[in-house]
């Protein structure tokens, strides 16, 4: 998943994500390749529509409605989710906006456009994101990267930030040597940014393709090939590539039947539930293991990263040397009303009742998250929840072995009749 994300307008965010699109598919005709915008303006149907318009939009991903319906084929052989005039934010976190995408199960990649401001939509693509593309023309566009940087510092993914200088004048020059371009890179390094040692060109040829009377838009690689920016988005497709490969080896295992049969000792009803991604930096977890985390209510099961869980359960402070089971629930009507409680009770590794205490939920931005992944909704609707979490980390092999799955479903029992006669639960 791909964002291509500014807070600033006519950065060149929508033709640069509708033409990656064209190009991607140019360069690897196997690949699905999808792309949404968030905005409003049309631009990915005016390029890529083609026969009567489909029956949903993107308004869908916010719906129940089925993924294959959400996605029609487009010209260029690009599929496309129609836009939406009128985009309302649901009441979930925005955080949720990736489980959504990753339950659509949309093969090969997905391109979302995003609006010019920072609202729901753009946080959410954000945070769903395994690549943010932000262009960046002038040192203004610069400064603005620094909010987006900061929603992806909250879940510790900003190195999937990218800077990409845009709509860049190459031969406009600072002073006798140094051209802006440069200068602009030079700025955002020393700020810690990664930056694309490609940059998209500004040329009269490609904004003319998205001028004119016409209602279509075109692409850069049917109609304007004799440009620079042609070779630009060649590379940039490239880049994209090369990442898509590394990610794919890992999430392999969805595609290649790793669960059915690797896990004999999973009930195969229990497999569908389980959860590939770890839920608080959202890569796969399920290859490496870690903590084994179970959610009652949902009954959504899988690994957190040993050292995602030490950055959010460290930060609690609480005196825990047991490395046994640690038990959250959340109690009350909604986690973030006025209310609501959540209680981290600790056991042993028999299931022995060791320590209860109360959280305060205020100012723990990346807690509330990881709750509301493992739990698979917004915590403002949650009511009653029971996490268990294994603190042994461990590979999938080894937990997910016969008698070790058993082992943890009776601690599970064990643990909640304890929690129950406690009054705790
Ligand atoms: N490389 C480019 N060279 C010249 N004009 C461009 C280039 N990229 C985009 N434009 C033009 O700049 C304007 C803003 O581009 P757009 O992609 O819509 O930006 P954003 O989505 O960030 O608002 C549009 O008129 C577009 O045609
Ligand atoms: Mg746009």
């Amino acid at each position: 998943m791909i964002a291509v994300a500014s807070e600033k307008g006519g950065v060149g965010k929508t033709t640069i994500a509708t033409n990656l699109a064209v190009y991607l598919k140019a360069l690897c005709e196997d690949l699905p390749v999808t792309i949404a915008s968030f905005d409003n303006h049309f631009s990915v149907d005016q390029m890529f529509a083609l026969g009567p318009r489909p029956e949903h939009s993107i308004a869908g991903l916010l719906e129940d409605v089925p993924p294959a319906e959400l996605a029609v084929l487009g010209q260029y052989g690009v599929q496309y989710m129609a836009s939406s005039r009128r985009l309302q934010p649901p009441s979930h976190a925005p955080g949720w906006m990736r489980q959504r995408l990753h339950s659509t199960e949309l093969p090969g990649i997905l391109i979302l456009d995003t609006r010019p401001i920072l609202d729901w939509f753009t946080e959410a693509a954000l945070l769903a994101a395994d690549l943010v593309l932000v262009p960046v023309k002038d040192r203004a566009a610069l400064v603005n990267a620094g909010a987006l940087r900061q929603i992806l510092a909250s879940v510790d993914r900003t190195t999937r930030l990218w800077l990409l200088p845009s709509l860049v004048d190459t031969r406009a020059k600072l002073n006798a040597e140094v051209r802006v371009h440069e200068f602009l890179t030079y700025a955002a390094r020393e700020r810690d940014y990664q930056v694309l040692d490609i940059c998209i060109s500004k040329s009269p040829k490609v904004e003319s393709l998205a001028s004119g009377f016409s209602s279509r838009i075109r692409p850069v690689l049917t109609h304007a090939r004799n440009t620079a920016v042609h070779s630009q988005l060649k590379q940039l497709a490239e880049f994209v590539l090369s990442r898509f490969d590394a990610e794919s080896k890992l999430l392999n295992c969805r595609h290649t039947g790793l669960i059915p049969d690797v896990f004999p000792g999973m009930p195969v009803g229990h497999r569908h539930r389980l959860i590939l991604e770890c839920p608080f930096c959202c890569r796969q977890s399920l290859s490496e293991g870690g903590h084994f985390y179970f959610d009652l209510r949902s009954r959504r099961r899988g690994f957190i990263h040993a050292a995602c869980f030490e950055k959010v359960y460290g930060d609690l402070g609480l005196d825990d040397d047991s490395h046994g089971l640690v038990a959250l629930t959340i109690d009350g009507p909604g986690l973030v009303g006025p209310e609501c409680r959540l209680a981290v009770h600790l056991f042993d590794t028999d299931g022995g009742l060791l320590n209860s205490e109360e959280i305060e939920l205020k100012g723990r931005k990346p807690l509330v998250d990881l709750l509301s992944m493992m739990t698979g909704q917004s915590l403002d609707e949650s009511y009653r929840e029971f996490i268990l979490v294994n603190r042994v980390a461990q590979s999938a092999d080894d937990q997910l072995a016969e008698g070790a799955y058993r082992r943890f479903s009776s601690h599970r029992r064990q643990v909640a009749r304890e929690l129950r006669q406690a009054g705790l639960f």
